[in-house]
């Protein structure tokens, strides 16, 4: 009895370093980006939704494209708590895993006629330069770099830009239609309805759902 016991006890002790040393290497690998982004005025609301955004799979070392203040609006429900992976998935359209300073983008940009970078999410940003001035298509939509170097640092860079980058194929993110102009608000019960629908079918572990009418 005192050996099985012991036993258990020292078995413990191992689970318990074993978690202790993931906890660490996890959080060691974790960047908080509402906190690269703080105090940077003019990217209040992304801010907002980074805060909110489930943040596990953030790199060290990235670029992120921050949609300003009027362009993050019309997706506002990106900060409510029950929007924490849409937003962290929606986020991850933005990123790219190493640091890229705006000088770097028109270097590289000013020798070749485009320039195609996977995003953290895995879709393609393309960024051409047409006399100094960068756009970056992404998921379909063009957004203009418009804030260049809100954040410069070896690991993290960040550019201001004037779009979200949602994709066609997330039909709902707060009640939007993706690729429509004018935001077509839903009804909040029946897109309830669909969030409960698309759990079942287990769509809602990657983030988004299809809009079927
Ligand atoms: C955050 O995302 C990770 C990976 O996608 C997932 O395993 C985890 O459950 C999510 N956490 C929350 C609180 O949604
Ligand atoms: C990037 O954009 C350019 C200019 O619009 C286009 O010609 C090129 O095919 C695009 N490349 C990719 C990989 O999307």
């Amino acid at each position: 009895m005192a050996l099985i016991r012991s036993r258990g006890g020292a078995a413990g002790v191992l689970v318990g370093v074993l978690l202790l040393v993931s906890v660490a290497s996890t959080s060691a690998m974790m960047v908080d980006l509402a906190a690269v982004l703080s105090g940077q005025g003019g990217f209040s609301e992304i801010i907002k939704v980074a805060q909110n955004a489930n943040r596990t799979q953030w790199p060290s070392a990235f670029t992120f494209f921050a949609p300003s203040n009027g362009a993050v609006k019309k997706y506002s429900c990106l900060k409510e708590p029950g929007q924490s992976s849409i937003a962290g998935r929606v986020l991850q359209y933005h990123m790219l895993t190493a640091a890229y300073a705006d000088a770097a983008i028109v270097t590289r940009t000013s020798k070749a006629p485009w320039l195609a970078y996977t995003a953290l999410a895995g879709q393609r940003l393309n960024i051409t330069n047409k006399n100094g001035k960068i756009t970056i298509v992404g998921n379909g939509i063009t957004a203009k770099l418009n804030k260049q170097d809100v954040v410069s640092k070896s690991t993290q860079s960040v550019q201001g830009i004037d779009k979200m980058f949602i994709p066609t194929t997330i039909q709902n993110v707060c009640g939007i239609k993706a690729g429509s102009t004018s935001s077509t608000t839903v009804n909040a019960r029946r897109s309830r309805l669909l969030e409960v629908a698309a759990l079942m079918v287990g769509l809602a572990s990657v983030g988004y759902f299809y809009w079927p009418w």
